[in-house]
């Protein structure tokens, strides 16, 4: 058995990024690029600072691309199964942050179709509901509007679909198998769906009728999807698609991923601050069985779910945050206290993310592309 599984609908085990990398056979982002990146975006985001954005396809070449004057556009999604949770946006406000700094347009795929076919009992209609809140989180995140082009698959079948038999055409089915693992027992549609999810890298090359260069944010387990894409691009006449990938961030339970499918360790973005207040005072530390053992032998960061939550979203100071860590080892910062913090900052964030949310209903039209 594997320690770890991480597919685009599996990720179990404690994951080993470093292996991930060989097993995938991506590129970690290297001191030299970090430091092509800081020229271009100023200060490193935090996410780039802290490896959370840890590996990537070609990036050097789209920096390349770019200082030799080529514009490069962004490229992301959601599969829309439920609520938005904090997971979700690392990618997002990453994504953010690049189009801020390389003034880049963004084409964000809801993959309605996607859950609707994996999914067992979900249904048409519940996708295309989550469709519309998960957008609402999206433009939460400060996209700018006439340069962020969000759509639902369902709804720009049209075009979506005149690119996506284009792909299909060249992948068969013995490397959809070899690379999405397919049986006898998937329905026929999961096994056109890559074909689906390659197709926006190609979206503004054919829209613009110009070969433009794609890079895509997303979390490592999509990564699958991006193989057949890049075996396909060069055969239609188009760059391959570059990647930029993050890890996930941790679940307020002990080991594991953030995931919708255990709500009581799952902070969503549509949460009541004071609900995801309590979520946090439960969740598992690095922390001893009483507070004078604790004093003693101090707590332990690297296994605590909420010094999790400081290091990847909540606290974007690298002193602080050392800080933290820092009265943490030496027992001079309870898990009580250390949880208390962290709650009021999330409460603070889901207060302010969530008034966005709302203001984003009176535009969410602007923002969709349609056929
Ligand atoms: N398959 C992704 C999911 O289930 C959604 C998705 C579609 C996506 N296109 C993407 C994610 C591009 C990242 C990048 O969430």
């Amino acid at each position: 058995m594997p320690k770890f599984v991480v597919t685009p609908w599996e990720v179990r085990g404690r994951v080993d990024y470093e292996k991930l990398i060989k097993q995938f056979g991506t590129r970690r982002i290297d001191p030299e690029l970090l430091r092509r990146l800081e020229e271009h975006t100023g200060k490193l985001h935090m996410f780039l600072r802290r490896g959370i954005f840890f590996s990537h396809r070609d990036l050097d070449w789209i920096l390349d691309r770019y200082e030799a004057g080529e514009r490069f556009y962004l490229y992301t999604g959601r599969g829309p199964s439920g609520h938005t949770h904090l997971g979700h946006l690392i990618p997002w406000m990453f994504t953010r942050h690049l189009q801020e700094s390389f003034g880049a347009e963004l084409y964000f795929q809801m993959t309605d179709d996607e859950k609707f076919l994996f999914r067992r009992e979900m249904s048409l209609e519940e996708a295309t509901s989550f469709t519309y809140e998960n957008a609402l989180d999206v433009i939460a995140c400060g996209f700018e509007r006439g340069k962020t082009f969000i759509f639902s698959d369902l709804d720009y079948a049209k075009t979506l679909y005149r690119m996506a038999i284009q792909v299909a055409k060249h992948i068969t089915f013995s490397t959809a198998k070899a690379v999405f693992g397919f049986t006898n027992e998937n329905n026929i549609g999961t096994i056109f769906f890559p074909a689906v999810q390659a197709a926006p890298c190609f979206f503004p090359s054919v829209l613009k009728g110009k070969n433009t260069p794609c890079l895509i944010p997303a979390a490592i387990d999509q990564d699958p999807y991006w193989r057949p894409s890049r075996d396909v691009a060069p055969k239609l006449g188009f760059y391959k698609p570059a990647q930029i990938h993050c890890k996930f961030i941790p679940g307020l339970g002990k080991g594991g991923k953030m995931s919708a499918s255990e709500p009581e360790t799952c902070i969503f973005t549509t949460d009541p601050p004071e609900l995801a207040a309590k979520k946090i005072m439960n969740a598992f530390t690095g922390g001893r069985g009483t507070v004078r053992e604790q004093r003693e032998k101090g707590g332990e960061p690297d296994v605590c779910s909420v010094y999790g939550y400081f290091y990847f979203l909540f606290e974007d100071d690298d002193g602080r945050l050392s800080e933290i860590e820092r009265r943490c080892r030496s027992g001079e910062l309870i898990c009580g206290e250390c949880k208390a913090m962290l709650a009021e900052r999330v409460k603070r964030f889901l207060a302010e993310h969530q008034r966005r949310r709302e203001k984003a209903r009176d535009v969410v039209q602007e923002f969709m592309l349609r056929d």
